[in-house]
């Protein structure tokens, strides 16, 4: 959303290695806690947010992006931004993709849909041969 003014520290995990996704999840609890969040929706704020990291390090070239990780404020609200990105194949077909169930590698396929149910706000940018961005927001209660 435009009107969402971002704090001035942001912080920006990259994603390489299977173990990088334990920073990203630390990072999003501790802005989350700093943003006010409670224990729930810190926990899903980190459950989407690792899934979308996992996504990375499964479809983006090389397994390679990153996270960056920033409060967020509109007015008086207080939150947490997370935007993912990496400069892989793409995704062809967004809406598709939001799909519960569906996937190209035989997996679940519940990372982007189950993500979006758990955030308050969730965008897909990408087309193929471009990579992918996912913004993802969770508001202070
Ligand atoms: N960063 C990405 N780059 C390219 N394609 C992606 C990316 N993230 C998701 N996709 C595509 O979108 C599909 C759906 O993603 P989603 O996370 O919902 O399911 P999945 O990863 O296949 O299975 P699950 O996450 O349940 O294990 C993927 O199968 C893949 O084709
Ligand atoms: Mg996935």
């Amino acid at each position: 959303m435009a009107t969402e003014l971002a704090e001035p520290r942001a912080l920006v995990v990259r994603i390489t290695a299977e173990a990088d996704l334990i920073l990203v999840r630390q990072t999003l609890r501790s802005e989350a806690i700093a943003a006010g969040l409670g224990l729930v929706d810190q926990t899903k704020v980190v459950t989407a947010g690792s899934e979308l990291a996992r996504n990375i390090l499964t479809y983006a070239t090389g397994g390679r992006g990153d996270v960056r990780i920033e409060q967020v404020h509109a007015g008086e609200r207080r939150g947490v931004r997370a935007t993912f990105h990496d400069d892989g194949p793409g995704i062809e077909d967004i809406e598709l993709a939001m799909r519960d169930g569906f996937s190209t590698r035989g997996s679940l396929g519940l990372g982007l849909p189950g993500s979006k149910r758990l955030v308050d706000e969730m965008t897909v940018t990408s087309a193929r041969g471009t990579g992918t961005t996912v913004v993802i927001v969770k508001w202070k209660r």
